[in-house]
């Protein structure tokens, strides 16, 4: 998305707002509370036409690419979704508000007959190659395209209404022509109709469009009607779920990280953009990269963060850049990204294809688990990351953010594994075993450089597994959060359509504060009056997560009470465990300063455990930090 954010909007992203109604209530239900939408167990794999071609997209384009796919073996290794973007439509038929394709760019969706066009025979090509075709559309009443690419000859076109070519006052009609007669398997609904045709915008000013809004004002989540926006791909999931009753599909939501939706993108979606567009620049990866790292809690199997498709293939990431490429592909594989190629791969070299099809990294990446990666060291500069792997495994990754060669140490614990006994590395792109060590390795990475290991060692507990080792088995069902506030902690890179003719790039994503694993809501590290925690759950008080228990499971431990970096130290807050809807155990209630208490209980028979912090009284100094110190299953 283009030119999106006006100077005065940047002057405005720091902010406070009331909380957010659509927090579930503190009470435990007993329930996993994620229903799912469509299907997607491991991250969705696949190409997409928008990084390649953006408004160039032909039919002949797209089914060239996955040409390749398949030749290549891409498509064995995983990628099968083959995505079309913006730019297929040509209008909405005044008579019936059938949509009516492209056909100069999609010639085979000229049928005639009452249809007029239909993209079925090109979904029919893609089935038939053994692939899965995606759509494209925008939640309101215009696309991105149409506020953006104004230059382009692919916009839609007719009077006013025929140009209305999102969902909006159309979801069972279109949905039921692209899931039922056009038989597509995966949908991105983008967000501009929301943003981009507020009275004041370009599109609008020139009477070539209808006012909307805008409901959605990115970089600001306050002055964005989170409710209204959330409840608009509600009825996208709903549509979906009532004409593919069986949950065979993706809906892919693109509201690039605004309005909150990095923290209610679950409950419509099955992938949910967490930032602004990529572009083939190393910073802007940065970026994206930066918005999904401390989200863990968010993604698991059948809901992912999606810090957008790659750029592999593509300026900074192009055949020229290997070290960039294989950076950008590790990163995406070790926080388990949807991996959507977003390059014209009949110009891929074959080293470039072996970066995308690396066996092991794609592995990493679709591990069933589903765990995102856990940062275990971070700085500005450098980041280590750990992903718990199904058969217990760690994937690791090391990641140099800088221009300069940088030097790394890793230990042990930062996998949660025994100082005292071999861990043994195996390398994910060389597929080659890279030595044992005890205790720490030493690491120099070039400028830019990613490694990325599996490891194999004895477990630091001997039973059982920290939470935040697997925190894909948890469900954030209340975060905590009163007043909405930007996540700083995003690396700030220039968009590439953007200048610094403004007071500068300021933090646009609300989130923070929520619960992380082996960190404070905050990003401080765990400490509970001066016991520190490596490992655990940081939270704000009033929160409340679900954790799924794996049979077989005896005990929960853990070592609770008011973090050290709490902003509120006066009120007091009371800490429980509940098994399947029943209570378990509490604490009494406790205040800042106050030494950490155990917390246990038995877990035998009981599937789902939920965690609740109570806060006792308002604080007016500020939020109650807690932490869940060591929170284990045993
Ligand atoms: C928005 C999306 C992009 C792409 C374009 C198409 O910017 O975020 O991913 O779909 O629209 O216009």
């Amino acid at each position: 998305m283009k030119h999106r954010l006006a100077p005065i909007t940047l002057a405005l992203t720091l902010l406070v707002a009331t909380a957010h109604a659509q927090q579930q209530p503190l009470a435990p239900t007993g329930r996993w509370a994620h229903q799912g939408v469509g299907s997607a167990p491991t991250p969705p794999m696949g190409w997409s036409s928008w990084n390649a071609f953006h408004m160039d997209l032909t039919e002949q384009r797209v089914l060239d690419s996955a040409q390749v796919i398949v030749d290549t073996g891409l498509a064995t290794a995983g990628y099968r979704n083959i995505n079309i973007d913006d730019g297929w439509w040509r209008q909405r038929r005044a008579s019936d508000g059938r949509m009516q394709v492209r056909t100069n760019l999609f010639p085979s969706a000229g049928t005639g007959g009452a249809a007029g066009t239909s993209l079925r025979p090109f979904t029919d090509k893609i089935h038939a190659m053994g692939l899965k075709a995606g759509l494209y559309s925008d939640i309101g009443r215009n696309a991105c395209s149409q506020a953006y690419n104004t230059d382009s000859p692919n916009l839609p076109e007719g009077s006013q209404a025929e140009r209305e070519v999102g969902l909006m006052d159309n979801f069972e009609r279109d949905i039921a022509l692209y899931f039922g007669d056009w038989n597509f398997d995966f949908i991105k609904v983008d967000g501009c109709g929301l943003s981009s045709y507020g009275k004041d915008r370009p599109p609008v000013t020139s009477g070539r469009f209808r006012e909307f809004g805008p409901t959605v004002v990115e970089g600001n989540a306050n002055q964005s009607d989170m409710d209204g926006a959330r409840a608009l791909y509600g009825r996208v999931t709903q549509a979906l779920r009532s004409v593919r009753p069986r949950g065979d599909y993706v809906l892919s939501v693109c509201l690039w990280g605004a309005a909150n939706v990095r923290s209610w993108g679950a409950e419509v979606g099955t992938m949910w953009r967490t930032s602004r567009d990529i572009a083939p620049s190393f910073s802007q990866m940065l970026h994206n990269f930066d918005t999904v790292a401390t989200r863990e809690f968010y993604a698991g199997p059948g809901r992912w963060n999606d810090p957008d498709m790659l750029e592999i293939g593509n300026g900074e990431f192009d055949g020229s850049h290997l070290l960039e490429a294989r950076a950008h592909m590790g990163l995406w594989a070790i926080v388990a990204a949807p991996l959507m190629i977003g390059t014209d791969l009949s110009k891929a070299s074959p080293a470039l294809i072996d970066v995308l099809k690396a066996p092991e990294v794609v592995a990493i990446n679709q591990d069933p688990a589903g765990n995102q990666g856990v940062l275990a060291y971070a700085d500005s500069d450098r980041q280590i990351l750990v992903k718990t792997l199904a058969d217990g495994r760690k994937a690791v990754l090391l990641f140099n953010r800088t221009g300069s060669p940088a030097k790394f140490t890793l230990t042990a614990e930062h996998m949660k594994m025994d100082a005292t006994a071999p861990i043994a590395l195996r390398d994910a792109w060389a597929r080659a075993d890279a030595g044992t060590f005890t205790d720490k390795r030493e690491f120099e990475l070039k400028p830019r450089e990613a490694l990325l290991f599996t490891a194999t060692g004895k477990r630091l507990l001997p039973r059982g597994y920290f939470v935040s080792e697997r925190p894909g088995n948890v469900y954030v069902a209340r975060d905590g959060i009163r007043a909405l506030e930007q996540d700083p902690i995003v690396y700030r890179a220039l968009a590439s359509w953007a200048t610094t003719d403004n007071g500068g790039t300021r933090p646009a994503y609300a989130g923070w504060g929520a619960p992380r694993a082996d960190s404070t809501p905050y990003d401080q590290a765990l400490s509970v009056q001066r016991q520190a925690f490596r490992h655990g759950i940081g939270a704000l008080a009033d929160s409340r997560l679900q954790v799924q228990v794996p049979a077989g499971s005896q005990r929960f431990v853990a070592r609770v009470g008011v973090d050290d970096s709490t902003r509120g130290k006066s009120a007091a807050v009371s800490f429980e465990v509940w098994g399947d809807g029943r209570r378990l155990a509490a604490t009494a209630p406790a205040k800042f300063n106050q030494p950490a208490r155990e917390l246990s209980t038995d877990l035998r028979g009981v599937k789902l455990i939920e965690l609740i912090a109570r806060q006792h009284g308002a604080d007016t100094t500020g939020p109650v930090v807690v932490t869940w110190g060591d929170a284990r299953i045993e």
